[in-house]
């Protein structure tokens, strides 16, 4: 017992559920606690942990499931809008904490916690698991090896489903999420300056809500998310990288694109068929590396 670590949830809807099957593949990792002030949510996650052989203590009251519970590790699964309270509770215990994406919904919180961050004695990192799905993780192996050159463009295309339904509905609006550009895209603006290893200078948008929830109410009130983009960021060193989105594609075969190019050629993987393409400029390509993610892994959920 000495051996295994102690993890808790704070959060147990969809993207807790899908830790609680991470933790599982870990070896030595025992949950020993699940936070969640919404029953149904509470709920599932016992059929789950049951079905995974994990035994968790249940709270609906994040403190109580500290104290009782004694986590090493706390990955907080909650709505955005809570992530900078819950956050802080935590912290105030002490464990290692993996804070899902995005970290606040606001740069005056952001701001805060990163101070808070640095004199943090214990592991603290944000969810932005993007960076190390396999093929998306090969990718950008491919492209700091130099294989492009220096990366003059890079490109993230979105084209998906619209955002899906949530616990309390929290992500219809603005003032729960951030934002679509934050809530979903915070993805992609890591991933360019992680691509680029640089950080923006100058950023240019449009966007709008054209089509998605247009027809829905809660309470009366309209959602106000918006539904397409484009983002244009300029980089500390020249390279400029393209965000476009739209959240109405839900017939669209690949759902994310990502292209970095420079001057001896393109590398390019999407999402979900798992290939990181190479198109060098002599023509002799494309030449396609299928990139596999192990089987386990995959079981575990799509992030
Ligand atoms: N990394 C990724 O790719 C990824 C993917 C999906 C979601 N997420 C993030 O995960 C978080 C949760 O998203 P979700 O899709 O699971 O939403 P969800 O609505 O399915 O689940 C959120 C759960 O948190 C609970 N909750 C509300 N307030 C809480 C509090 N104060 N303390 C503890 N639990 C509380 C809710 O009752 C609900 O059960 C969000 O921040 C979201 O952005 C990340």
């Amino acid at each position: 017992m000495s051996s295994q670590f102690r993890y808790s949830i704070a959060g147990c809807g969809m993207m807790g559920r899908e830790h609680m099957r991470n933790v599982a593949l870990v070896p030595g990792a025992r949950l020993v606690g699940i936070c969640d002030p919404d029953e149904g949510s509470r709920e599932a996650a016992r059929v789950l942990a049951e079905e995974l052989g994990q035994a968790p203590e249940f709270f609906s009251d994040c403190g109580a499931m500290l104290n009782n519970a004694k986590p090493d590790a706390v990955i907080i699964a909650s709505p955005n809008i809570t992530h900078f309270d819950v956050v802080r509770q935590v912290m105030a215990a002490g464990p290692a904490i993996l804070l899902e994406k995005p970290m606040c919904t606001n740069l005056a919180d952001a701001r805060a916690l990163h101070a808070m961050a640095a004199d943090y004695p214990a592991p603290i990192w944000v969810g932005l698991e993007y960076r190390f799905m396999p093929p998306v993780a090969r990718f950008i192996e491919r492209v700091h090896a130099g294989e492009t050159g220096p990366v003059k463009m890079a490109s993230i295309r979105e084209h998906r489903f619209p955002f899906l339904e949530k616990v309390g509905d929290w992500n219809r609006f603005n003032r729960n999420s951030g934002g679509t550009l934050v809530e979903k895209c915070c993805h992609f603006f890591d991933l360019m300056r992680y691509i680029l290893q640089d950080e923006p200078r100058r950023i240019y948008a449009s966007g709008a809500q054209d089509v998605n929830h247009l027809d829905e109410r809660y309470d009366g009130e309209v959602p106000d998310i918006i539904d397409n983009a484009v983002v244009v960021v300029d980089f500390v060193r020249g390279a400029r990288a393209v965000l476009d989105l739209c959240m109405f594609a839900e017939g669209s075969e690949q759902q994310e694109d990502i292209y970095a190019l420079g001057p001896a050629g393109k590398l390019e993987v999407a999402l979900p068929r798992a290939s990181v393409i190479w198109s060098p400029r002599d023509r002799s390509g494309p030449v396609a590396e299928p990139v596999a993610t192990p089987a386990d892994a995959l079981a575990a959920g799509d992030h």
